[in-house]
């Protein structure tokens, strides 16, 4: 009687050992191709999957430039212009996948979907569905996690958009390469996505670091306070005022804005003397030419100061060409 119980226990273990190994190898197996594919995933982006496993990250995400990088009525009323513009412009404002057309290629344009503009899977997934970036500690079950460098040290990734020489008015990683900031190892996402530790996802158990999906940029009263120091220096019966560019990259990164040296003397009466404003934008200098602080660049404006004068100096910034005076932002500002 004891054999045959001892005969049976041997044999469950054995099936239990077997089952075990079988649900080990069908689950290491999942790795390879048994997770959801490429038009599954685009199909669960539309209803809504990312959002309800990613709820933080996709709050931030839609409410940046980003997902508004095709509904953006600055965007469509440029576009409108352009004849062309399915070739020359829509293909970086509704991008395929660019691991899919090639880190760093031309974007090209999405059959559809237009509205999400920028969306997660332009910059995440691959053709298999696999989703890349940093290193996780969870298995998602809908998508393959894949570690990239790419994600980690982003300059090449944001340079396939951010980066063509064939646009230089939306080009801030050619010199942003020449740059102090590049020097110590600092990529487009050091400034742009500040870092948070979360729980990245519902599924996960633990709050590890990752980094906000903002892209705060110049719409960010802090970013641009952060943008530039001002100086100013009386000396010899002048005004020495320097301007130190502390962006990443040439200053405004964008060829639609201007930043404005708005200098004002003032008599011992506080009556304007003399006003001057200096323009700085990528078609402004002699000749329409780029006149935009350089990466790291510390540029001084030099205007001459008879005794009892005080002067008023501020940095201003201007989104668009269209912008009036009374909307432009004071980036710093120094009264002596
Ligand atoms: C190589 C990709 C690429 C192409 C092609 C492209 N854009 Fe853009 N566009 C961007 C990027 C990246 C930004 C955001 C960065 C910036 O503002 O420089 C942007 C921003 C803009 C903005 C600024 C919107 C704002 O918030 O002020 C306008 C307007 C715009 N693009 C219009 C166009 C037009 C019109 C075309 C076609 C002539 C075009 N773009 C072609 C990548 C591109
Ligand atoms: C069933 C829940 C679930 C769904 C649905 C889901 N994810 Fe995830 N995702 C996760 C989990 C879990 C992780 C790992 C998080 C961790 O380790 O804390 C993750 C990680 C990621 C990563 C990082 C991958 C890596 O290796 O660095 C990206 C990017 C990502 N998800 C994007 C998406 C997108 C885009 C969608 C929609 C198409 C999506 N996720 C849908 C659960 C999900
Ligand atoms: C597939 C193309 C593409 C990629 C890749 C991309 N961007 Fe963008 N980005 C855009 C477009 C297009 C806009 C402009 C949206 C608008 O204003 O209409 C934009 C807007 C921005 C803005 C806000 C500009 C503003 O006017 O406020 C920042 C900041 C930014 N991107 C940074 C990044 C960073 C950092 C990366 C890399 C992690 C990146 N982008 C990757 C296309 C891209
Ligand atoms: C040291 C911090 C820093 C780094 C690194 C940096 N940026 Fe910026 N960036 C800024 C600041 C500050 C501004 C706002 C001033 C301005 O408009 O140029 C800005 C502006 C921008 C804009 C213009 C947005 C607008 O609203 O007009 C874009 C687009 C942008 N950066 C993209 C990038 C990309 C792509 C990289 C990587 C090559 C990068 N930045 C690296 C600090 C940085
Ligand atoms: C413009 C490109 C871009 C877009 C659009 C984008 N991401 Fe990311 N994402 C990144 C980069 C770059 C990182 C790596 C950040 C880092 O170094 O931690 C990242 C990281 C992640 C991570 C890992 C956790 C973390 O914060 O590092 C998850 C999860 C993720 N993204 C999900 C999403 C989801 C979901 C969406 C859409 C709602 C989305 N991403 C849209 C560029 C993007």
């Amino acid at each position: 009687m004891a054999r045959r119980i001892f005969l049976y226990l041997f044999v469950f273990s054995i099936s239990v050992f077997g089952i075990l190994l079988l649900a080990f190898h069908y689950s290491s197996s999942a790795e390879q191709g048994s997770y959801l594919e490429l038009k599954d995933i685009e199909q669960g982006f539309e209803s809504g999957k990312c959002r309800s496993c990613h709820p933080a990250i996709w709050r931030e995400w839609q409410r940046s430039m980003h997902a508004k990088a095709w509904s953006d009525p600055i965007y469509q009323e440029a576009a409108s212009t352009v004849v062309d513009r399915q070739k020359s412009c829509d293909p970086c404002h509704a991008p395929e996948p660019v691991l899919i057309t090639g880190i760093g290629n031309m974007p090209k344009l999405r059959a559809k979907g237009h509205q999400s503009g920028v969306s997660c899977l332009t910059c995440h997934v691959d053709v298999n569905g696999g989703m890349h970036g940093p290193s996780m500690n969870v298995d998602a079950m809908f998508h393959a996690n894949v570690t990239n460098e790419a994600h980690t040290k982003a300059i090449e990734l944001c340079g396939t958009c951010h980066g063509q020489s064939t646009v230089p008015e939306h080009n801030q990683v050619s010199s942003f390469k020449r740059s102090q900031a590049a020097g110590e190892g600092k990529n487009c996402a050091t400034c742009h996505m500040p870092k948070v530790k979360r729980m990245q996802s519902t599924l996960s158990y633990e709050r590890i670091a990752g980094r906000r999906h903002t892209w705060i940029a110049s719409r960010s009263g802090k970013m641009l306070e952060g943008a530039a120091d001002l100086m100013l220096e009386k000396r010899d019966g002048k005004a020495v005022i320097g301007v130190k560019n502390k962006s990443g990259h040439v200053l405004p990164g964008e060829g639609l804005r201007t930043i404005i040296l708005d200098v004002k003397i003032l008599n011992s009466l506080g009556h304007i003397e003399y006003h001057e404003q200096v323009k700085h934008s990528m078609m402004l200098g002699a000749d329409q030419t780029d006149n935009r602080f350089q990466p790291d660049e510390l540029r001084q404006f030099i205007f001459d100061l008879k005794p009892n004068r005080s002067i008023r100096v501020r940095l201003l910034y201007c989104l668009l060409p269209t912008t009036p005076e009374s909307e432009w932002i004071t980036m710093a500002e120094i009264l002596e």
